[in-house]
């Protein structure tokens, strides 16, 4: 398939690149910049400038191409404003790309997050979380999923609260900035809540899948790790960066403290027996090790 990507620059989509070109199929990627234009024609994949606020450029590349794999999101978490704005940009963008494909039958596969439910691991028959300050997400990768019934294989790969690579990336990669910003490595609450985990190049292996098999309307989990205490992952990367560990306030951590404080770990055990897919790169643990002082 030619497969129009965006955000192929990031920490998933750069996976995601790469495991198309490596089975068989071409990507034409959105970018914003000359250096990501750069970065993905270094990759291999035919670039289309734009930002993702350019709808006419994005209906274009979804016109261009076979299917779509809409990852790009601005990660500006530094303030509940500037996180609004980015769900807004990345709703309307959403919208764009699968209004591009009605009646086509031709799939779009969009990264959303993993729910949580109290008292179990979610799973994909679970509902996204509509409300609180990710709510817009689960609002516009519900409205993509509906349009299964209007001729667009739209379906949903759930990302789990770090997708990881080279200790890098996620909700632990912000542990770690904050690690490095404040010199301790803190966690709220006592640590005991757990956070599931994925390796990005584990995780673009079921963007692919889904991209290729998965039928209209479903959702994905790509988790690896069901989940880590938030502790445990802490205590690596204070160990890695020689800081102390301690419990911190969930305000430190701005518009995400409440949700960093949940327990929310996530089960693929659907995914894995609906579509094969079974991850083979390291825990988020054992990766964290690959962070540098
Ligand atoms: N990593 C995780 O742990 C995790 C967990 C759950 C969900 N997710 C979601 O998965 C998606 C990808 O995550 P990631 O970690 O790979 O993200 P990332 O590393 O922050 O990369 C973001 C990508 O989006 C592009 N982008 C951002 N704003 C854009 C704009 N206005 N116009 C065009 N392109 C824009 C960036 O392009 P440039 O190169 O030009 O900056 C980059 O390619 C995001 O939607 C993220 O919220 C990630």
């Amino acid at each position: 398939m030619h497969v129009f990507v965006t955000g192929g620059t990031g920490t998933i989509g750069s996976a995601v690149v790469a495991e198309l070109l490596g089975n068989g199929h071409t990507v034409l990627a959105l970018a914003r910049s000359d250096s990501s234009a750069q970065t993905l024609t270094d990759a291999g994949a035919e670039v289309l400038r734009g930002g993702l606020a350019d709808l006419d450029v994005l209906r274009s590349g979804a016109a261009q191409s076979d299917g779509v794999i809409s990852l790009a999101f601005s990660p500006n978490y530094s303030s509940p404003d500037a996180l609004a704005a980015a769900i807004t940009e990345e709703s309307a963008a959403m919208a764009a790309l699968g209004e591009a494909l009605i009646g086509s039958d031709r799939p779009i596969v969009t990264v959303s997050g993993t729910p949580w439910v109290p008292g179990r691991a979610s799973t994909e028959a679970d509902p996204p979380p509509t409300d609180g300050p990710v709510g817009g997400r689960g609002r516009s990768v519900n409205a993509l999923l509906e349009l299964a019934s209007r001729g667009v294989r739209a379906t949903a790969v759930r990302m789990p609260r770090t997708v990881h690579n080279e200790g890098k990336g996620g909700f632990a990669g912000l542990l770690t900035d904050q690690a490095r910003r404040t010199g301790v490595s803190g966690y709220p609450g006592d640590g005991t809540q757990r956070w599931p985990a994925v390796h990005a190049l584990d995780a673009a292996v079921l963007f692919r899948l889904a991209l290729e098999v998965a039928p209209a309307g479903t959702a994905w989990h790509a988790v690896s790790d069901e989940g880590d205490a938030v502790r445990d992952i802490a205590t690596v990367i204070g160990r890695r960066l020689s800081l102390p560990i301690e419990t911190v306030p969930e305000e430190t951590f701005g518009p995400f403290g409440a949700i960093f404080a949940m327990d929310q770990p996530a089960s693929s055990a659907h995914t894995r027996a609906a579509l094969g897919w079974e991850p083979t790169h390291p825990s988020l643990l054992d990766d964290l090790e690959n962070i540098q002082p």
